[in-house]
């Protein structure tokens, strides 16, 4: 695994003033970004952030830690989005051109209002907030990532589900001429997740849109993608095209691949060790070669707003 130390240098001082956004340029800001996301000089492939957009009216949320947060460097080019490769620095190389406009949401099933609405459509009644969690891989390495999004729980309140509605699915663009990854089997595609309608509604999970107070990064997935922090970050789905309100269960990608070493709930739990590695450790990306690695966090650290949810459950089975 690549390990790489923080940046010398912060994002804030290498974002021009001139690209802040307000809300109501945050179109053009995913059009000016989603094409020019990395350019193409050796500095701004080290520093990607270089040139994107930054998203304004971002509110501060109570809900983000105060831990440091990663380098911008360590969360654009340390990557799992298989569709752009398997390697952790394909996604950064290959989703460079990766085209998140015009880019649609198609939202369906057991809901009052479904359609298809463009991102930006898809974006505008909701707050965008900056939330600063820990992301734990089910690898067991960990990260700090200031995410801006929009929160699930508003999303789903917003389109109305039925009470059929006990689930909610999510799935990734699914593109052989963007996307490399995608001509290889190395998962069932499209890439699949979801969550219970508890846990959607829970005020934790967002759909984030942004890092760092920029327009988020293709290899991060953009447009838009789902940041669940109390669960591996396998449940994070990137580059949403479609949402599907449901009454039975929706598959899952990884599930889906290896049943026996990654199931549905994903919750970060330290006591239940994947098959072939603990999940009692984290190597934390960023801290160096020799740090010493940190103990993971029932929950990742999130159980008092979420531990409730699963009262009645055996996490050991229900991993
Ligand atoms: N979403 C898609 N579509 N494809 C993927 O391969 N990888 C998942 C998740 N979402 C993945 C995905 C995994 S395993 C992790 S750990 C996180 O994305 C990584 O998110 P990051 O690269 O933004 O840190």
């Amino acid at each position: 695994m690549l390990i790489r130390k923080a940046g010398d240098i912060r994002p804030s001082e290498i974002t021009c003033e001139s690209n802040y956004l307000n809300r109501r340029d945050f179109i053009r800001a995913g059009a000016i970004a989603g094409g020019s996301l990395i350019a193409s000089s050796a500095l701004a492939a080290v520093i990607p952030e270089m040139g994107m957009a930054r998203l304004a009216d971002v509110a501060v949320s109570p809900l983000s830690t105060d831990e440091t947060s990663n380098s911008f460097e360590d969360i654009a080019t340390y990557n799992n989005f298989y569709e752009f490769g398997l390697d952790k620095s394909d996604p950064y190389k290959y989703a460079e051109d990766f085209k998140t406009r015009p880019w649609t949401i198609e939202v369906s099933g057991e809901a009052e209002k479904t359609g298809t609405f463009d991102f930006d459509e898809f974006v505008k009644p909701f707050d965008l907030e900056e939330r600063i969690y820990r992301m734990r891989c089910v690898e067991a390495w960990s990260m700090v990532i200031p995410w801006v999004g929009i929160s699930l729980a508003e999303v789903v309140k917003h389109f109305n589900p039925t009470s059929k509605a006990q689930y909610v699915a999510f799935e990734t663009l699914n593109d052989r001429k963007q996307m490399p990854g995608v001509r290889g089997r190395a998962l069932d595609w499209p890439y699949r997740e979801g969550l219970t309608i508890a846990e959607a509604t829970n005020p934790l999970p967002i759909l984030a849109v942004g890092i760092y107070g920029n327009v988020i990064p293709n290899q991060n997935g953009a447009p838009i993608r789902l940041v669940v922090p109390w669960k591996y970050g396998f449940k994070g789905i990137k580059s949403i095209v479609k949402i599907r309100f449901m009454s039975t269960r929706p598959r899952n990608s990884w599930n889906m691949a290896i049943p026996r070493e990654y199931g549905f709930y994903a919750n970060v739990n330290p006591t239940v060790s994947h098959p072939r590695w603990s999940q009692a450790r984290e190597r934390r990306i960023g801290a160096g070669l020799f740090a010493d690695k940190q103990e993971t966090l029932m929950f990742n650290g999130y159980g008092e707003h979420v531990a409730h949810l699963y009262k009645d459950l055996d996490l050991r089975r229900n991993y």
